[in-house]
């Protein structure tokens, strides 16, 4: 794509002019725009870019060690990359916590505090960079309803005692998918860069009522399987969202000659244009029997599987 290749070239030059010598802070949560933001400021400046990203442990099954092969070391990026092990700090703070924005609340400030500490490690800073794309900014702009659907998808604001002296937003100009092919033209892996969106607290919402490592485990690896199959029948392109949540159930059920009861996970697959309205996508019956077959044997904890058919409105997208 010349048009994307010309945007790269420029937006690597127009970086340099501004950065100079100067170091730059970025946030790194392993989605589409904070990914492709680290790999233009990588490719521009170098290892003056410090990536700061935080495993809370509510990421999806493996996902912390895929953004770490891509950006850590071992990756094909040109950059600091510190990764913050942050799984039993979040653990311990969400203990006994059920509701959800209180949920929400926690994760965020956790996330705030974690960055402040990493970056006052790092000492003084010349930029803090961000991964702001174009409907964010016009978001942002417009009050009203979308301001306050912005801002519950927001992490809580800017970290108050990072020193910098100024914001870098390399992808204010772009929509999404313009987002998507810079990253492809930056060697960003496919299954990164196509990635379907994923809240900022993560499994933390999907994870109906208290949060604890055993049931994030068995989000983690329900949703494995899910995708696994969803991919396998050739629905991750038709399907704009899906996953699994733990639902905070319990029932009876029967495996082999035992008594069980155990934990129900809930399929969720959306269609929608805006994520403001969905309806559930027709999956073929096959495929969830399939999913919910290989749910029940392989992972511990679960005896039951919903399919979620509700549209939104009235129902969101996410549980909580
Ligand atoms: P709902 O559940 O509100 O979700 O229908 C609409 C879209 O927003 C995402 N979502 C969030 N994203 N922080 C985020 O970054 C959040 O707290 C949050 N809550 C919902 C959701 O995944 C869906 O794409």
């Amino acid at each position: 794509d010349w048009k994307m290749d010309a945007f790269v070239e420029n937006t690597i030059k127009d970086i340099r002019a501004k950065v100079g010598d100067g170091r730059v802070l970025l946030a790194l949560s392993g989605g589409v725009d904070s990914s492709v933001a680290a790999g233009l400021l990588s490719r521009a400046i170098g290892k003056q870019l410090t990536c700061v990203f935080v495993d809370h442990g509510l990421l999806r099954k493996d996902e912390g060690d895929e953004v770490e092969a891509v950006f850590g070391p071992e990756g094909q990026f040109d950059l600091n990359f510190i990764r913050v092990n942050a799984q039993q700090r979040y653990y311990d703070k969400l203990a006994g916590v059920t509701e959800p924005e209180a949920k929400r609340k926690i994760i965020g400030e956790e996330f705030i505090r974690i960055f402040e500490e990493e970056a006052k490690k790092i000492g003084a800073v010349d930029f803090l960079a961000q991964g702001t794309i174009y409907p964010d900014v016009v978001e942002s702009g417009l009050g009203g309803e979308s301001a306050v659907i912005k801002s519950h998808h927001n992490v809580g604001g800017l970290p108050e005692y990072v020193d910098f002296k100024e914001i870098i937003e390399p992808l204010r100009d772009l929509f999404k998918d313009e987002v998507r092919k810079a990253g492809l033209e930056l060697g960003i892996p496919e299954r990164l860069v196509f990635r379907q969106p994923f809240p900022g607290p993560g499994l933390g919402i999907r994870i109906i009522g208290e949060v604890t490592e055993d049931k994030v485990r068995i989000v983690q690896d329900a949703d494995a399987i899910y995708r696994e199959e969803i991919a396998k029948a050739g629905l991750d392109q038709d399907i704009n969202q899906y996953f699994a949540a733990l639902t905070n159930m319990r029932s009876v059920g029967v495996m082999g000659d035992e008594r069980t009861y155990d934990y129900a996970v809930a399929l969720r697959a959306v269609k929608t244009i805006d994520f403001m309205t969905a309806e559930a996508a027709e999956i073929p019956y096959e495929v969830l029997n399939k999913v919910m077959s290989r749910i029940i044997n392989e992972v511990k904890g679960v005896n039951r599987v919903f399919y979620d058919l509700t549209s939104k409105p009235p129902g969101t997208i996410e549980f909580e």
